[in-house]
């Protein structure tokens, strides 16, 4: 006897926020909620023109404690609850040619805030709400830079390492409250902001335009769509015994 899986089907009845789901990959786990059945909310500064329409969008900088707290407050008044949290916006804004040493102090900040201290923070704004859920699920987003660091980018590669250990420690901690904890690590992905970052990067450092795809066994760069199935995955109750996994969706890239 065989019992099919009906993905249109998985996320009804559960509620998700969703940060930095304005466009790039956030927009694309968005909607991949909404076609299983999920009620979305978008966090981000600005709605662009691929927001998902069916999501609700709150706006906010996520820098920030009190933006934390704003968007918190407001999605779980439109939710009326929450069962999934994906912690996505991030990335970074600048690198440094320089090396290391070079980055200034407020890009650290800025890194710090953007990829790790909003995700630190939100969480535990919405974390009474998903221990009242009956399937709680938690999905930070980091970035392979965090175990292939390079000094032009060390302020990001910290933050998103310290997003994956804190992500383990979360983890273990939450398990008895029955809050699954996991962790989606993108490789190049093409998405608007990456693609010039990326562009300006290879121009500057003086590298072939097809760099990052190089680095990739299975010779291209990913889709936001490939990162939103694995998400799915994480926040569904097909991953109901998963807590803790780090899922590489890199192409490949981290197991040279
Ligand atoms: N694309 C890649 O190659 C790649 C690779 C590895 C990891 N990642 C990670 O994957 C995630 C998504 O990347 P992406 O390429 O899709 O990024 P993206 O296209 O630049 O989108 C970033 C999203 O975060 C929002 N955001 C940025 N700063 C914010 C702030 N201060 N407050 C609230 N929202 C903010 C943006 O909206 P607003 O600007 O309007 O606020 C947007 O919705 C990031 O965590 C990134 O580090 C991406």
């Amino acid at each position: 006897m065989s019992s099919k899986l009906d993905l249109s089907q998985e996320f009804i009845g559960r509620r998700a926020l969703v940060t930095g789901g304005s466009r790039g990959i956030g927009a694309a786990i968005v909607q991949r909620l909404l076609d299983g059945g999920a009620t979305v909310v978008v966090a981000a500064r600005t709605r662009s023109d691929v927001t998902p329409a069916a999501a609700t969008f709150i706006s906010g900088d996520l820098r920030t404690s009190e933006g934390v707290q704003a968007i918190a407050a407001q999605a779980l008044a439109a939710l009326g609850g929450l069962d999934i949290l994906v912690n996505n916006a991030g990335g970074s804004r600048a690198f440094s040619t320089g090396g290391s040493e070079a980055i200034p102090d407020d890009e650290w900040q800025d890194a710090f805030a953007l990829n790790l201290f909003s995700a630190v923070r939100l969480t535990n704004a919405v974390l009474p709400a998903l221990r009242a859920s009956k399937a709680a699920a938690l999905v930070n987003i980091s970035s392979t830079a965090a175990t292939m660091p390079a000094a032009t980018f060390a302020h990001y590669c910290a933050a998103k390492a310290a997003l994956e250990t804190y992500s383990r420690a979360l983890a273990v901690e939450l398990a008895a409250s029955g809050i699954r904890v996991n962790v989606v690590t993108p490789g190049p992905v093409a998405t608007a902001g990456a693609d010039d970052l990326r562009k300006r990067y290879t121009d500057e450092m003086g590298l072939p335009a097809d760099a990052f795809v190089q680095q990739v066994p299975l010779g291209r760069v990913g889709t936001p769509d490939d990162v939103a199935e694995v998400v799915a995955l994480l926040a569904s109750d097909r991953g109901k015994w998963l807590t803790g996994v780090n899922y590489r969706v890199d192409g490949g890239q981290t197991a040279r």
